[in-house]
């Protein structure tokens, strides 16, 4: 009997010291497991640190060469169509339209944008198509096998001015137009620099020279630009009776071609407005069905209690 409480009692002692041993290693575990994590978040934060001194660094050089160029960077002008709820100004859409046709279409071409495209957004079907007739465009080849030409139709693009670039460069002192579908987004300052190229010329300032066929622009990167000055007062004659005064024309038609740059624009932002309303709604609702299947779970208490039958010394 004594042996075997003994025994017994020996190997609760050894069991006790295991656990107490267990315990200990669990102690350095978590000791270990929070040197770890301090070293983690450390490291983590000399990253942060570095991180954002280097693009604070990066930010300030790009500034100060910005302020070294020797050209003005555009204002920023109050566009009607920034904003989160604005769209575009149809009614300037069309007026720069004309001013467009009027004036630029005389060198610059705009292939990517096509008369069909004008239906619903600044002009009617009818008046699209016969915008269209008024070009004449090289088809063919005819049953003899020559090409022609034909009124434009809906499906054609803004033709170029010009047979092939260098018709373009020979008659613009070697510059050539740009294509002026995209130009909005091809430009640093987008529609600030497009308008302030086109109110901005100046008298050449004393001492700088320029060479022949060009004119100066404090907006146009190197000053000098082979484009003459394009809008002045009354340069077009707006059918809507708008006084075609220069910044008018300028701020219509740099308005026609940041839409003719991003035609989705408006339907892009009421797309967003619509599933911000529909994910919200959404949003509001799980919560509140999370809340509601949640609250049994959320608010329930477990304990853990030594049942009876476990306290009673064995044998
Ligand atoms: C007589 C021809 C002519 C007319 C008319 C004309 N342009 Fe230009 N345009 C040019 C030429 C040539 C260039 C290239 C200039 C250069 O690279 O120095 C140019 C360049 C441009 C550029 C690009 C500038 C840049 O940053 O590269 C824009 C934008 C522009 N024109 C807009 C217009 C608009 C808008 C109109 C109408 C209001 C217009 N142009 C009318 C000939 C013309």
């Amino acid at each position: 009997m004594a042996s075997i409480l003994s025994r017994s009692s020996s190997k609760c002692l050894a069991n006790i010291k295991n656990k107490s041993i267990n315990l200990a290693n669990q102690k350095n575990n978590v000791s270990s497991y929070t040197n770890v994590n301090n070293k983690r978040k450390i490291l983590l934060a000399t990253a942060g640190v570095v991180g954002a001194g280097t693009v604070g660094l990066i930010y300030s050089l790009h500034q100060s060469v910005k302020a070294m160029d020797i050209y003005c960077h555009p204002p920023d002008y109050p566009w009607p169509h920034y904003g989160f709820f604005k769209s575009f100004d149809h009614k300037a859409i069309r007026r720069g339209y004309e001013v467009y046709k009027q004036v630029c279409a005389a060198c610059h071409s705009l292939r990517f944008v096509r008369y069909r495209e004008l239906i619903g957004v600044s002009h009617t079907e009818d008046e699209a198509r016969a915008e269209a007739e008024e070009i004449q465009v090289q088809d063919g080849p005819n049953e003899d096998g020559k090409m022609f030409m034909r009124p434009g139709k809906l499906s054609d693009a803004f033709p170029s001015p010009y047979p092939n670039e260098e018709a373009a460069r020979a008659a613009n002192n070697g510059a050539f137009p740009p294509d002026l579908s995209y130009i909005v987004l091809a430009r640093h300052g987008y529609e600030n620099y497009i308008f302030s190229l086109l109110t901005g010329y100046q008298e050449t300032p004393a001492g700088l020279v320029i060479g022949e066929g060009q004119y100066f622009n404090p907006y146009f990167p190197g000053g000098a630009i082979s484009m003459a000055q394009a809008l002045y007062d009354e340069a077009v004659e707006y059918s809507d009776g708008t006084p075609p005064i220069a910044s008018q024309l300028a701020k219509d038609v740099t308005t026609f071609l940041a839409w003719c740059a991003q035609p989705e624009h408006d339907k892009r932002k009421k797309l967003l407005i619509d599933s911000f309303i529909v994910l919200s709604t959404i949003g509001v609702a799980l919560w509140y069905w999370k809340r509601h299947i949640g609250s049994s779970l959320k608010s329930r208490k477990i304990l853990f209690r030594q049942s009876p039958s476990s306290s009673k010394p064995k044998n």
